[in-house]
């Protein structure tokens, strides 16, 4: 293996040496397989290809301080997952399994889990898709779980410095009742025409607006949204956001450190009174963003003004990022060691 330069990763796919997969079929899950081969070979009338049968998580495992691997909350991705399988009628991967797929990855490819002190970590990818033929629009009756993993640096390129973001109303990422709240692969492909654009406008990413008044703030592209104001954090309440494990355990790191938290709609509006924002998620971590611009009437809210990261921000990111590299004691039990 030639040297990789861990400090500076992007985040994008690594082919490492294993990946793990198990198959669902009359009625019963499979052992898991260890594979070499990065190939999927499915039937062509796969409902995941036709009628989006698929869900996906994103989860990072870290080398710590005492040469330890740690995956960061797994058993919250492994309930997520669940959720969206049964949001769009999949057979759900049982939790032992997935945790087993997970720690098998990483174990696995253990060379491939950055050392610590890099800024980088071991992204995991779990993926579940519909692989029975069909082709009336109906729930397959046979599924693959696939996990596979690589080491990544940070999602959006400035890394911990506060980006630009735009909100847009000629675009929704989901819709009011729809699956906003599960993560599968649509969601994602009905945001790109509306991130494509911001990316080529000099945006990070689009700050969607809920679909059905575009006046409260949803979540920002594949991360959530988080708000500071004075003491305290204050998240959106939505239906149609991902369920953010980054976000609970920042809000739980918040109460922590003495803050208040508030859940509630957030108005577009309401932006300009904050005194920090930032985005949040696995791949993003904290990203702070420097200013929104509302696409439609020019607004600019900019809450950063001296390009600086706020005290609040980097007190939570360094927080969160002391437990997962093992600094701090995990004293909500966050981490799997993976031995
Ligand atoms: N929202 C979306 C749409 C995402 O894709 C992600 C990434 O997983 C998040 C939010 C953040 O969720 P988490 O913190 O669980 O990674
Ligand atoms: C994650 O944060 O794990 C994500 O899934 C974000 C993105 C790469 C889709």
């Amino acid at each position: 293996m030639s040297e990789i330069d861990w400090k500076n990763l992007p985040f994008g796919y690594f082919k490492t040496d294993y990946n793990v997969r198990a198959y669902y079929k009359d009625g019963k899950w499979s052992d898991l397989e260890v594979r070499q081969d990065e190939y999927l070979n499915i039937h062509m009338a796969a409902t995941c290809l036709h009628y989006g049968q698929e869900a996906f998580e994103g989860m990072k495992a870290f080398r710590g301080k005492d040469g330890k691997i740690r995956i960061f909350r797994p058993d919250e991705n492994a309930k997520r997952l669940l959720l969206s399988a049964n949001g769009i009628m999949m057979q759900p991967v049982p939790t032992e399994l997935y945790i087993e797929a997970c720690k098998k990855v990483v174990k696995l490819n253990e060379k491939f889990v950055p050392p610590y002190g890099t800024g980088a970590s071991f992204y995991i990818r779990p993926l579940l898709i519909g692989t029975g033929a069909e082709v009336g629009v109906k729930p397959a009756k046979e599924y693959t779980f696939v996990v596979f993993g690589g080491p990544v640096g940070p999602y959006f390129k400035a890394g911990f410095k506060p980006v630009p973001m735009q909100t847009v109303k000629d675009f929704d990422r989901v819709a009011p009742l729809g699956t906003g709240l599960f993560k599968v692969g649509g969601n994602y492909a009905a945001s790109l025409r509306a991130s494509e654009r911001a990316h080529e406008e000099g945006f990070s990413t689009v700050l969607f607006l809920d679909a059905k008044e575009h006046k409260y703030i949803d979540e920002a592209g594949p991360a959530n949204f988080f708000a500071i104001k004075g003491n305290k954090y204050i998240t959106p309440d939505s239906h149609s956001i991902l369920r953010s494990i980054t976000n609970m355990s920042l809000q739980q790191i918040a109460l922590d450190l003495g803050m208040e938290v508030e859940k509630r709609p957030i108005e577009e509006a309401e932006l300009a009174s904050f005194d920090e924002i930032g985005a949040c998620g696995t791949a993003a971590v904290i990203s702070p963003i420097s200013k929104i611009v509302d696409r439609s009437t020019g607004h600019e809210f900019v809450v950063s003004k001296d390009g600086q990261v706020g005290p609040k921000s980097t007190a939570l990111y360094k927080q969160l990022r002391a437990i997962q590299e093992g600094e701090v004691e995990d004293i909500h039990g966050w981490n799997l060691i993976v031995d």
